[in-house]
């Protein structure tokens, strides 16, 4: 069987070479073995991920990432010791050991300390990180179930380690500090609030980094159907034209039928959200329809990385 929840499995396919997904709390990974520069080229192979989008390397302990960086800035470590294990990925200046293929040639390094037992485990038992990107095909919507991943890329990897639903449910919150400066470059599992708290203010993502950044696309993170950020009234119009599907945070739209549209939490709850939008967002775009209408949810805490996914899986796709 291809998914399993055999550890050892796992550690002698990884040491081989091979491709192995891992849960982690936020979403699944397609991991290799981070030093081993033709391992880390299956990953890119396998996802069709553009070779300039640089990789994170997950590690088990506290020791085991500070090899992999030139140095520690003090608010670094601060975080580290804050939030690891735990959904945030530093990136940092990158040392030597680190193969360029990781950091797509950059001179930092993103790493990261997953809080998932099962895949702490696995890294503890191994004596090199482990590169992983979410393990979907490129700008697809990111895994949080094993079965996500073996519907996508079943027939990539060596095997899928089945650690249950990933609890966060959106990707880390990608850090990057250097010298006194702590950039936040993607919102995520952890709101930026409680980064402030431990290293007071933070510079914000600049919303056109992402688009100006060399062949980046601002989509990402897309269903096969349409996205549309809607109100009700674009909803209605909408709705004169095409099948529609429907997404809302808490609150089922009454000219909406009950099985034309999800929502992301009853109750109103950011973090129940979070852990459902990916695996809302592929249960729609297998349904009948044309067009998911999403509404975006409140901006505060957990709801900025909500609405950067969805913004994402909305935006215009080249080519
Ligand atoms: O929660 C997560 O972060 C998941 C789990 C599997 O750990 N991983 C994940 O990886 O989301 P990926 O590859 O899908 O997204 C990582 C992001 C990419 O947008 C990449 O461009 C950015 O991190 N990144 C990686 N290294 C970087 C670096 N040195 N500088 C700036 N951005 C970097
Ligand atoms: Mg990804």
């Amino acid at each position: 069987m291809k998914i399993g929840k055999d550890i050892t499995a796992a550690k002698a396919l990884l040491e081989n070479g091979q491709l192995v997904a891992i849960p982690t709390e936020t979403v699944y990974g397609l991991a290799a073995n981070g030093m081993d520069a033709i391992a880390v080229a299956t990953i890119f192979d396998a996802k069709q991920r553009p070779s300039f989008n640089p990789l994170i390397l997950h590690v088990a302990d506290q020791t085991a990432w500070r090899g992999l960086v030139r140095n520690v800035p003090p608010k670094a470590q601060l975080l580290a010791d804050a939030f690891w294990p735990g959904p945030i990925t530093l990136v940092l200046p990158k040392a030597d050991v680190v193969p360029d293929i990781v950091t797509a040639g950059n001179d930092t390094v993103a790493v990261r300390m997953p809080a998932h037992e099962m895949t702490r485990e696995l890294l503890s038992s191994l004596n090199f990180p482990l590169a992983a990107p979410s393990a979907n095909p490129s700008g697809y919507i990111s895994p949080t179930l094993p079965e996500h991943v073996f519907a996508q890329l079943g027939d990539r990897v060596a095997y899928i380690l089945d650690g249950g639903p990933s609890s966060v449910g959106v990707e880390s919150t990608i850090v990057k500090v250097i010298g006194d400066d702590v950039t936040i470059l993607r919102f995520g599992g952890l709101p930026v609030e409680d980064i402030e708290a431990v290293v007071g203010k933070v510079l914000l993502p600049e919303r056109k980094s992402y688009v100006e950044a060399p062949g980046m696309l601002a989509s990402h993170y897309a269903p096969d159907k349409r996205v549309l950020l809607g109100n009700k009234k674009e909803l209605w119009l909408a709705n004169k034209k095409e099948k529609l599907l429907v997404l809302n945070f808490s609150e089922l739209l009454p000219e909406v039928p009950e099985k034309r549209q999800l929502l992301l939490s009853a109750k109103g709850d950011l973090k129940e959200a979070a852990a459902a939008l990916f695996g809302h967002l592929r249960a729609l775009d297998a349904m009948q329809g044309a067009l998911i209408i999403a509404e975006m949810v409140p901006d505060i805490g957990l709801g900025k990385a909500i609405n950067d996914r969805l913004r994402r899986a909305a935006a215009e796709r080249s080519l």
